[in-house]
C-alpha cells in the first residue's frame, strides 16, 4: 500500500469537495485578453470572449500602457529578476524608490515590500509577537486579538506564530465592544497586545472602524507594559477605497500603526508592503523571514508598482477613482432594483450578492459563465457553509454597458432559480 493509500485518500477528498460544489481547481486558462472600444477588455477562455467582474484590478491599470512601458524599461536597466534575496547580491534602487513613494503616499515613516502580502502579514504577526523584552510579566507575555473574518493570511500567520490558546483571542467580526471587553478583561496580564483587522474585508467589501480601533489602543495602551499595536490589511482599500485611493486610512481619517496592503490587486501589479514608523519597519527589515529568506518581486513588477502609484497620485488618478465609485453606485442600485439581496452593505467596489445554497451558486456562476461573464462563487472554508455568494468586483474600466449586459444576463437566471 504505502503511498497508494495516501493518493486514495486525496482522491477521496477530491471528489469530495467536488459533490459539494465547492471544489475550485478547475480554474479557467484565459488564452489573452481582446479590447472592445470603451468597455473593459474582455478575457479569451477556449475560443470565447469573456466580461470580467472577478478581477481585483480596481482601476484597470494591468493594462495601463504607461505602466507596460514603465515595466519593460525596469527589466532592461535592471533584468527580469532579483538575482536573489535582497541583503545579498545588494537591492536594486527600483525597490527602494518604490518604498519611499509608498511611505509618502501612506504619510508614514517608513516603508518595507515583499513578494506579497501573504508573505507580509506573516512577517508582521511573527515578528512582532516575537520581538519580546526579558522584562515579561507572563510566560508568553503577547496577546493577539483579531477580527473572526480576517483574511486567511492573517489566520495562518498568527497560526504559525505558535502562541498558546491563551494569547490569541478571536473578536466578533466589526464588534468593538466585544473587542473592548477583551482589552478590558486583559488589562496588566500581558505586556504587548496586537490588534490585527482586516481594513476591506475581501469576501463581503465592509469596512473596519479604524478610528474605533486606534481610540481603544489609546485607552488602553497604559494598561500593558509595551502597549497596543494595531495592524490593518487594507489589501484591497489601498487604491480602490477613499477620495485619493489611501484606503480605509482615509476614510476614517486615522492613521494604525501599521498598514499591511498588495501591489497586486488595485495597483495592477505584484508584490505586498507594510508601511508604518521607521523602528517597525528596520526591525521588519533585520527579522522578516519572509523578507530576509525569499525573493522580492522581480524589478519590473517594482516599477509597474511605482508608476502606478504616481498616476493613482495624478488628475487621471482621481478620474479612475470617480469612474470607479459611479460604476459601483450604478451597479448596486440597479441590483437592488431587481430584487437581489446583499450579504453586506458594502460601499466598496466589492459587492456581495448572497444566494447562500451552493448548489444554486454554482448554477448561477454557471448559467452567466455560459452567458459569457465570469463572477466568482465563494463558498466553504472561505464564508461558512450555507452562507455562499457571488462576489462582483466592480472596476473603473467597466462601461456602464458592461455592468448593464451583467445585469441584463443575470436577472432572467437568477428568477429561474428562484433567487429573486
Ligand atoms: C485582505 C487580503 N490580504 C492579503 C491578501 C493576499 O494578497 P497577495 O496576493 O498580495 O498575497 C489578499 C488577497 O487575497 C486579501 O484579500
Amino acid at each position: 500500500m504505502g503511498k497508494e493509500r495516501f493518493k486514495e485518500i486525496l482522491n477521496s477528498e477530491l471528489q469530495r469537495l467536488d459533490e459539494s460544489n465547492v471544489s475550485k481547481r478547475k480554474e479557467n486558462i484565459i488564452e489573452k485578453f481582446v479590447s472592445i472600444d470603451g468597455r473593459a477588455k474582455k478575457a479569451v477562455v477556449d475560443n470565447k470572449e469573456y466580461i470580467l467582474f472577478n478581477s481585483n484590478d480596481y482601476l484597470g491599470f494591468r493594462f495601463n500602457e504607461d505602466i507596460k512601458k514603465a515595466e519593460e524599461k525596469a527589466i532592461k536597466k535592471f533584468g527580469s529578476g532579483p538575482g536573489a534575496v535582497r541583503f545579498i547580491s545588494g537591492s536594486l534602487k527600483i525597490y527602494k524608490e518604490l518604498e519611499e513613494e509608498l511611505a509618502k503616499f501612506h504619510n508614514a515613516e517608513s516603508a518595507i515590500t515583499f513578494s506579497s502580502s501573504f508573505a507580509a502579514n506573516l512577517a508582521v504577526i511573527h515578528c512582532f509577537i516575537k520581538g519580546q523584552t526579558k522584562s515579561s510579566l507572563v510566560g508568553r507575555e503577547v496577546l493577539v486579538i483579531s477580527d473572526e473574518l480576517n483574511h486567511r493570511s492573517i489566520i495562518d500567520g498568527i497560526r504559525v506564530s505558535g502562541l498558546s490558546k491563551e494569547n490569541k483571542v478571536i473578536f466578533k467580526h466589526l464588534d468593538y465592544d466585544h473587542l473592548n471587553q477583551i482589552l478590558e478583561k486583559n488589562k496588566g496580564k500581558f505586556s504587548r497586545v496586537l490588534i490585527i483587522s482586516d481594513g476591506i474585508f475581501s469576501m463581503l467589501g465592509e469596512y473596519a472602524d479604524l478610528k474605533k480601533i486606534q481610540e481603544l489602543a489609546k485607552k488602553y495602551d497604559q494598561y500593558y507594559e509595551e502597549g497596543i499595536l494595531t495592524i490593518i490589511d487594507d489589501a484591497h482599500g489601498v487604491g480602490a477605497f477613499g477620495e485619493t485611493g489611501k484606503g480605509c486610512q482615509e476614510v476614517c481619517n486615522t492613521k494604525p500603526d501599521l498598514i499591511v496592503a498588495t501591489m497586486g490587486k488595485a495597483f495592477g501589479s505584484d508584490g505586498g508592503y507594510v508601511v508604518g514608523d521607521k523602528i517597525y519597519i528596520d526591525y521588519l527589515r533585520e527579522s522578516a523571514a519572509t523578507y530576509i529568506y525569499s525573493n522580492p518581486t522581480s524589478p519590473g513588477t517594482a516599477a509597474a508598482a511605482l508608476k502606478a502609484l504616481k498616476i493613482l497620485q495624478s488628475e487621471e488618478g482621481k478620474r479612475l477613482l470617480e469612474k470607479l465609485k459611479q460604476n459601483q453606485k450604478y451597479f448596486k442600485e440597479k441590483m437592488k432594483y431587481n430584487g437581489f439581496r446583499f450579504a453586506a452593505d458594502s460601499t466598496h467596489p466589492i459587492q456581495p450578492i448572497l444566494i447562500g445554497d451552493s448548489k444554486k451558486t454554482r448554477e448561477l456562476t454557471n448559467k452567466l459563465f455560459e452567458e459569457g461573464i465570469i463572477v466568482t462563487q465563494i463558498s466553504y472554508p472561505v464564508v461558512p457553509l450555507g452562507k455562499d455568494e457571488i462576489r462582483i468586483q466592480i472596476s473603473a474600466a467597466h462601461a456602464k454597458e458592461d455592468i448593464d449586459e451583467l445585469i441584463e444576463k443575470i436577472v432572467p437566471i437568477a428568477k429561474k432559480l428562484e433567487i429573486i
